[in-house]
């Protein structure tokens, strides 16, 4: 056991920086994907603490190194496990099976063999860098058994375990062939949280439901109450902590001359046009880029808008490239750009300028300040930063946000409007009525999410999680 080593530590599957391997043979970092990368970056440099992580490729060893004053520890992952626990188990069992099941999951039992041994890895990893006493805040599903395996080891750490997507109804879950063990692990942390408060609600009665009938079997007695699993003589704290961003680092990003000349810049790349309409995302299957597609299909079909006056920009990050629904996700999306473009574009004006491409943060401040209408149709999303994103750019109270009720954001941004994206009609609707909003009403609305955006940001998140955890009973 360490003695001395750090008093803070991150553990998710990424690090904050992902390994390029160039095809000269040299290697360079840049930013990771995904909103828990977002969300934590900036939090936990201003706390100057440790981050355990993937380095994002096979068989990468690098040794632990220092980043703009962040301690960074790569644990690395062979080929095998990146196919069957990264994948395999996290991303083709789990968050198909925790995204309400929009697309099959797959169980495979060699997948899982590979989830534990590599969730052991994490724990080891940071078992061997934690001081006495240390706080450890381990990240989302691709590590739900690291809070058991790392507390048999380190009793004396304090765990906290956040879920960055959502938390499966009680039917859904039940399909997984290791869900006790699941439980098990998370029920290793002294603080469980969610984004929501029905995730939370559907770990408790998990928790009694498939662990807590078994003290006759000389297993440690479970028992629940609102908020609280008891395991044994631990008290383990359950919550919903909506996650968020840091938003006034946006808005300030926003306001900025260079920002405002860039998003005219944009405009003007796009030929002026009276609308344009942005959507981002990594390119997943649970985001419903589809839906929108759609939507502007017919709207276009319909006249009731012109691929003069209303242009469409994508972007979108690739992801898990070599899952297979992605693949053929992203092909089925490429088929729907392309027949928009055939039937509605002209020379040097197409109808939807899509870009599978990631790009920076400023240059995406710049997109949403030059956006007159930010679509966000998950069909199911555990909380969905973009649309906290775009609010926070529109410091002038411009724009209007379209965004599906199924992502965790909109019981917090209620003055959006609000989809359901199996409802293409509906979708359509409130579509049109954004790209036509009446200027007051959009500046009301727009004043009413800002005031929840700017005040519900990732440092109170985080604060209200770590203020939770320190709270629980220390062992
Ligand atoms: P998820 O975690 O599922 O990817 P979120 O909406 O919570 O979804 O977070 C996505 C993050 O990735 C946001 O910070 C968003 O700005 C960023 N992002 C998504 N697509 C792009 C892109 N094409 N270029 C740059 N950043 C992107
Ligand atoms: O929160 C969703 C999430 O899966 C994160 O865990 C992850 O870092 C991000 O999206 C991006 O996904 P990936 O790491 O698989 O590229």
């Amino acid at each position: 056991m360490s003695t001395n080593g750090s008093d803070f530590i991150v553990v998710a599957n990424r690090l904050p920086v992902d390994l390029e391997r160039m095809e000269d043979g040299t290697q360079r970092w840049k930013h990771s994907p995904g909103g828990l990368v977002t969300a934590l970056e900036p939090f936990l440099r201003s706390r100057s603490g440790a981050w355990v992580g993937w380095p994002g490729v096979a068989d990468a060893e690098v040794e632990e190194f220092e980043e703009e004053g962040l301690r960074l520890y790569p644990v690395s992952l062979s080929a095998a496990e990146v196919r069957d626990y990264y994948e395999g188990f996290s991303n083709a069992t789990l968050w198909p099976l925790y995204h309400d099941v929009v697309a099959p999951p797959v169980f495979d039992r060699s997948w899982w063999e590979s989830y534990v041994k590599v969730n052991r890895r994490f724990a080891d990893a940071c078992a061997s860098i934690a001081a006495k006493g240390a706080t450890v805040w381990v990240q989302d599903y691709q590590l739900q058994l690291v809070p058991q395996l790392l507390r048999e080891q380190r009793p004396d750490l304090r765990i906290g375990f956040f879920l960055h997507i959502p938390f499966p109804p009680v039917e859904l879950f039940m399909q997984l062939p290791w869900r006790t063990e699941i439980i098990r692990g998370l029920l290793g942390a002294d603080l469980v949280g969610f984004h929501r408060p029905g995730g939370a609600q559907n770990f408790l009665w998990l928790a009694r439901r498939l662990v807590g009938l078994e003290p006759s079997r000389g297993a440690v007695g479970v028992r629940t109450r609102p908020g609280v699993v008891q395991v044994g003589d631990r008290t383990v704290r359950v919550g919903a902590f909506p996650i968020s961003i840091d938003a006034a680092g946006l808005d300030a990003i926003a306001r900025s001359r260079e920002t405002q000349a860039r998003a005219k810049q944009i405009r003007e790349d796009l030929g002026n046009p009276k609308r344009i309409m942005l959507g981002v995302d990594r390119l997943d299957y649970t985001k419903g880029i589809d839906v929108r597609l759609h939507a502007l299909h017919e709207l276009l079909a319909e006249d009731r808008i012109t691929a003069e006056d209303t242009v469409m920009v994508q972007l979108a990050t690739p992801s898990r490239e070599r899952v297979e629904h992605y693949k053929q996700m992203r092909g089925e999306i490429e088929q729907v750009v392309g027949r928009i473009n055939g039937e509605f574009a002209r020379v040097g004006h197409p109808a939807v300028h899509y870009l599978h491409q990631s790009v920076d943060r400023r240059e995406l401040c710049a997109f949403m300040s030059a956006a007159d209408v930010m679509i966000v149709t998950p069909v199911r999303d555990g909380m969905n930063l973009v649309c906290k994103e775009y609010v926070a750019c529109r410091y002038d109270l411009g724009g209007a946000l379209v965004l599906s009720e199924f992502a965790g954001a909109a019981s917090e941004l209620t003055s959006a409007f609000l989809v359901n994206p199996h409802d293409l009609d509906g979708v359509k609707n409130s579509l049109y009525a954004a790209l036509t909003v009446d200027p007051a009403e959009g500046r009301r609305r727009m004043r009413a999410l800002r005031r929840q955006v700017l005040t519900h940001d990732v440092d109170r998140w985080a604060r209200s999680f770590l203020e939770a955890l320190g709270s629980a009973s220390p062992n």
